[in-house]
């Protein structure tokens, strides 16, 4: 088993000095505390930040020294870095724009620039410990850069990425002028974890947009190298909160009658607050029979105390509970009872055993682990009402709780009614939904689907490179060119021969590739075949005059000699069908385009948005099915392109015209997109067959790029 090296900004310990000594804490927060509970069994070590600025060396080494034997490697910032990386572009810039507080975000290149060079801090400190063998997993929102540094000097090593906050939707990212870097930065790992479909899917849109990758069912392939993103909902550690040691719950003993609802969370603009202590006094306004009865709890633990929007926060906070408990209060009633500080473990379970009700409302918030311990705690009693926000992630996994849109005060007072007359059953009935879930889904659960499926993309890529076309079975391909008798080549032109380009008319055979098939139809033992899906005049004109044999559009025309032929059978009369329901297409998807050939129509769509030319391919192909099911036609879909034309004819077909004339002692054949396949299935085992790309194929071997084929096509030429 590899061993992990765990990245992210905060180490699960942090330290303070008091009194002239060193102290050690945990650290807050739900990182910290979820990754510690990963399984003991797998070596990891731990690299980060200790949360505090060091200046002595000495005390650096003292550190140092008492973090090693817990697996724990420390990055030390000073001052600056502190202010300008972590509270600056993590916490003024990011955390804000990414929780959709835009008005918060600042836009300063200062901070931009200090969050590259401790990234790069961040890379030297995993550089220093990294083996060959090792797992990279990184962390969260302060090291979006970081893997794509560790990549450039380990570029083969599994790096895995997870974002514990939510991704944004595009139309917020691309506000942000390093968004192009960040996602760079990001695409170094070869996994990409986040809690949600939702923050998937905002990521996704956004490396489309912004740095122009395509995705096939979240998988990328970028610069040749696969990155798949996907969606691990983080749990807790269920037993530890269901059936915790020491938990004094008499603590909290209460009559039947008094109602104790609770709100814990780090003091943050994210997590609604004020909102949520608004929709409290409404509540006591318009229930009044619960005054004196239902007393809220409201634990906020202290964070990121040196940025303005949480000292302004904390204002805002202490002004509205001294206003409601001024108002409201009596002599024996305090409506909330505001604690400014962290609770034990243990002081938390027991706080959560005693609530009859959570309240847990944040504006956003990436999951909320809170929400889970909650119902985890509620495993003895089976009894408690959790009322969670729809903008936590934690929300798409509790569907059983009350949810509440957390700008709605008007939503959270009824919801909070409902809760405080729930009937102890329904309560029950809800609870164990949430259990039973939260029991399966735990952190462990979590963090080994992630590096379980890093494991399983390490192995997937040794198999994609053990079919890539190697030396070995290159140097095989050329020496049995060298001696056949008779070879036949068959080439696909557009990406394959040509990159793509927008414009279909704009790829030209140049120079270099003109006069290399002029070599190779020159030499006599070779037979040169395009096999291509093109229009018959553009291949004529573009290389008829070399000489080359050529198939057009799948197989349908077929050039032997000089002499053009259509391949029997052929009819074109539906094609007056057909042709509308494409011109229709065209209208309502600018940008896309209709190519009539002789014997055939196709569809172009590379110029259009990607989600609409999966929307309109999909629904053209119900129509089609319809139409073509009494017209004997068949769609092939290539690399953005659908084409319709006589069903019985394809790549595949016509090879076989050239393959009876002769008898070949050397067959190669190279194609990029599926109606390739066909060439690949119809040619014999021992031909050579080649696929650009590092799709699933029927070719034996794969090449990664267009310029790989003119390498090899050059070999040839030399040999
Ligand atoms: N927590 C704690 N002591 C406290 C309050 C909270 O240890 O007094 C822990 C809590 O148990 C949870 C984490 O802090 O595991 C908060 O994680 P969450 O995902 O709810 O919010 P985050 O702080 O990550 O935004
Ligand atoms: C959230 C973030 C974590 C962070 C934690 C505490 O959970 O996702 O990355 O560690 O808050 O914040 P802090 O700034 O104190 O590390």
């Amino acid at each position: 088993m590899s061993r992990i090296v765990i990245v992210s900004n905060r180490l699960p310990l942090t330290i303070d000095k008091k009194e002239g000594a060193l102290h050690y804490y945990p650290s807050a927060g739900g990182l910290a505390t979820g990754l510690n509970s990963l399984d003991e069994q797998i070596e990891k070590i731990w690299i980060g930040w200790p949360g505090r600025a060091v200046k002595s060396s000495t005390e650096q080494e003292e550190i140092k020294k008492e973090l090693v034997d817990r697996q724990l490697f420390p990055v030390f910032l000073n001052k600056k870095e502190i202010e300008r990386y972590y509270e600056g572009f993590s916490n003024k810039t990011i955390w804000p724009h990414f929780h959709y507080f835009t008005q918060y975000t600042t836009y300063d290149n200062q901070y931009w620039k200090y969050y590259q060079s401790v990234n790069q801090r961040f890379a030297e400190a995993v550089i220093e410990q990294l083996k060959e063998d090792d797992i990279v997993w990184i962390h969260d929102y302060q090291l979006l850069l970081l893997p794509a540094l560790i990549r450039q000097k380990f570029p083969t090593i599994s790096i895995g990425f997870f974002l514990h906050i939510p991704f944004p939707s595009y139309e917020i990212f691309r506000m942000l002028p390093w968004r192009k870097e960040i996602l760079e930065g990001v695409l170094g790992a070869d996994l990409i974890g986040f809690h949600t479909y939702g923050y998937m899917r905002h990521f996704l849109s956004a490396v489309y947009r912004i740095a122009g990758y395509e995705h096939n069912f979240g998988r990328l392939t970028i610069n040749n190298r696969l990155v798949n993103t996907d969606v691990f909902p983080m749990g807790i550690n269920y037993e530890k909160y269901a059936f915790p040691p020491n938990v004094e719950s008499s603590l909290f003993q209460q009559n039947e009658d008094q109602k104790l609802i609770i709100s814990i969370d780090r003091l943050d603009y994210t997590k609604g607050i004020p909102q949520r202590l608004r929709a409290f006094e409404q509540f006591i306004q318009r229930y009044p029979s619960y005054r004196g009865k239902a007393t809220l709890m409201l634990i906020v633990v202290p964070s990121r105390s040196n940025v303005d929007q949480y000292q302004d926060l904390k204002n805002e906070v202490n002004t509205l509970v001294g206003r409601i408990n001024g108002e409201y209060g009596t002599f024996d009633w305090v409506p909330i009872q505001y604690y400014y500080r962290s609770f034990s473990f243990e002081d938390l379970v027991a706080i959560y055993q005693a609530a009859d009700i959570a309240m847990i409302t944040p504006l956003r918030d990436g999951m909320n682990l809170v929400a889970k311990e909650y119902v985890a705690s509620k495993e003895k009693s089976q009894k408690g009402v959790l009322i969670l926000s729809e903008m936590a992630g934690a929300s798409s996994e509790l569907s059983d709780a009350l949810t509440v849109n957390p700008q709605d005060e008007n939503d959270i007072v009824e919801k909070l009614y409902l809760a405080l007359t729930m009937p102890n059953q329904e309560q029950a009935e809800r609870l164990q939904k949430m259990q039973k879930r939260l029991k399966k889904f735990t952190v462990s659960h979590w963090a080994e689907a992630f590096i379980h499926e890093l494991l399983d993309l390490q192995e997937g890529r040794k198999k994609v490179y053990t079919s890539f076309l190697g030396s070995k079975h290159q140097y095989q391909l050329l020496d049995k060119y060298k001696k056949a008798k008779h070879a036949l080549l068959i080439l696909d032109y557009d990406g394959t021969l040509m990159n793509f380009h927008k414009d279909i008319n704009a790829v030209s055979p140049d120079e270099e590739l003109m006069s290399m098939l002029t070599q190779l139809t020159n030499r006599s033992q070779n037979k040169l075949v395009i096999n291509s899906g093109r229009d018959h005049t553009t291949l004529d004109q573009w290389v008829g005059h070399l000489g080359i044999d050529l198939a057009a559009e799948h197989g349908v025309w077929l050039k032997k000699g000089d002499i053009w032929q259509v391949n029997a059978g052929m009819s074109s009369n539906w094609k007056k069908t057909v042709r509308p329901v494409l011109e229709s297409l065209v209208e309502r998807s600018p940008g896309s385009f209709v190519e009539e050939k002789n014997h055939s129509l196709a569809w172009h769509y590379r110029s259009i948005d990607r989600d609409l030319g999966a929307k309109r391919v999909r629904e053209f192909r119900d129509v089609l099915i319809y139409l073509t099911a009494n017209l004997d036609l068949q769609v092939l879909e290539g690399n953005k392109v659908v084409e319709i034309k006589n069903a019985g004819v394809n790549k595949g077909k016509a090879c076989l015209q050239w393959l009876a004339e002769k008898d070949y002692d050397f067959i190669l054949a190279i194609g990029d997109d599926q109606t390739d396949e066909d060439t690949f299935k119809a040619l014999p085992d021992e031909a050579f067959t080649i696929k650009v790309g590092d799709e699933q194929t029927a070719a034996r071997f794969n090449v990664q790029s267009v310029a790989q084929v003119r390498e090899l096509l050059r070999l040839l030429c030399n040999s």
